[in-house]
C-alpha cells in the first residue's frame, strides 16, 4: 500500500452477506473460518445487507479477537455510498458502519462509487474522519481513469490509498490505461468479482489449465490475478471449500504457456472501453 503497509495479495467478500437473518450464523462462521484459515483483509460496506454485512463482519471480528487474534493483524475495509458522500453524510455513515462493525476504527473506507458530489468535500470528510481515528486510510470505487485524475487534482486528493475495480479474466479493459496509471502511480488496485460471482469457477477454458495444476477453475481465475502487480483479489465465499480453495490458490504457479493459453481465450483490451461495473 501507499502508506508502507504490505497487505496480503488475497482478501474476502462479503456482498450478499447480511441479506438475512437466518444466514446470518452461518455467514458469521464462513467468516471466523476465513479468519482461522488466514485471511486477514475483509471487504465489506454500508449497502451490503442494508448494514448487515457490516454486523455479520462484526460479529466474526469480535469472535476472532476474544479467540486471541490481535485487532491490529485485521484490515478491514469498508465504504460509503454515493448519496452519503458529502461532509456530514460520509461523517454519519461512517459513525454507523463502526458502531455496526463494533469497532473504533476502519482500516481502509472507500467512496463506493462516484456522484454529482464534488470530490473535494468527500476528501474533507475522510480527512475529519483520520483527524478523528475513525479511519486510517481511504480510497475510491469504480473510477475510471478520467475520475482519478480529478481525484489527484482535487486538494488532498493525493492522499487515496487504492481503487477497487471490476478486474478479472473476462473483465481485463483495465489494463488498457487505468491500471498501468495505477502502477505509476503506486496506488494497488483491489479486483472485485475476481471469479465474475462464480461464473469463471465453471469455464471450460479454465478446467483445461486447471488439470494441469490439479486446480479448480476459480483458483486458476484467482492464481492469474495474483500474478498481477499491485493487484488485491477479494473472492467472497461463504462455503468452506471455496475458502479453502481460494486460499491455496496463492500456490498455484501459472507458466508462460497456461498465461498464453489464458490471453488467448480472456484477450487483453486492443482499446479504451467503459470502466465494467457491477
Ligand atoms: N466496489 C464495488 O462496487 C463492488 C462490487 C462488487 C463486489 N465488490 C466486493 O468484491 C467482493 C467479491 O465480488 P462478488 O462477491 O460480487 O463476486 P465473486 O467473488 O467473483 O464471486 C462470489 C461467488 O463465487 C462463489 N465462489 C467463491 N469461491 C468459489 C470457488 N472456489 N469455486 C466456485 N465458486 C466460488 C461464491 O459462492 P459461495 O459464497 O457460496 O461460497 C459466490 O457465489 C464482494 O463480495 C464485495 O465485497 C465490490
Amino acid at each position: 500500500m501507499p502508506h508502507g503497509e504490505d497487505l496480503p495479495a488475497l482478501g474476502i467478500g462479503t456482498w450478499r452477506m447480511g441479506e438475512e437473518s437466518a444466514r446470518a450464523a452461518a455467514e458469521v462462521a464462513a467468516l471466523r473460518m476465513a479468519l482461522d484459515i488466514g485471511y486477514r483483509v475483509i471487504d465489506t460496506a454500508e449497502m451490503y445487507g442494508a448494514g448487515g454485512a457490516e454486523s455479520v463482519v462484526g460479529d466474526a471480528v469480535r469472535e476472532a479477537i476474544r479467540a486471541g487474534l490481535a485487532r491490529e493483524a485485521l484490515y478491514i475495509v469498508s465504504k460509503v455510498l454515493p448519496e452519503h458522500a458529502d461532509i456530514a453524510g460520509t461523517i454519519a455513515a461512517c459513525e454507523a458502519s463502526l458502531r455496526r462493525l463494533g469497532l473504533d476504527q476502519i482500516d481502509l473506507y472507500l467512496l463506493h462509487w462516484r456522484s454529482g458530489v464534488p470530490l473535494k468535500d468527500t476528501i474533507d470528510a475522510f480527512e475529519i474522519l483520520q483527524r478523528r481515528g475513525w479511519i486510517r486510510h481511504w480510497g475510491v470505487s469504480n473510477f475510471d481513469i478520467d475520475d482519478m485524475r480529478d481525484l489527484l487534482s482535487a486538494p488532498g486528493g493525493a492522499a487515496c490509498s487504492t481503487n477497487q475495480v471490476w478486474y478479472s479474466l473476462s473483465q481485463r479493459g483495465v489494463e488498457f490505461d487505468l491500471l498501468p496509471w495505477q502502477r505509476v502511480h503506486q496506488m494497488p488496485l483491489m479486483a472485485y468479482c475476481p471469479i465474475d460471482q462464480g461464473a469463471l469457477a465453471d469455464h471450460p477454458a479454465l478446467r483445461k489449465v486447471a488439470e494441469r495444476h490439479q486446480a479448480t477453475p476459480a483458483q486458476i481465475a484467482l492464481a492469474w490475478l495474483m500474478t498481477q502487480p499491485g493487484v488485491m483479489a477479494i473472492p467472497k465465499a461463504a462455503h468452506a471449500v471455496h475458502l479453502r480453495h481460494n486460499w491455496q490458490a496463492g500456490h498455484v504457479r501459472l507458466t508462460s504457456v497456461d498465461l498464453a493459453e489464458l490471453d488467448r481465450h480472456f484477450p487483453p483490451p486492443a482499446r479504451k472501453a467503459p470502466l465494467a461495473m457491477r
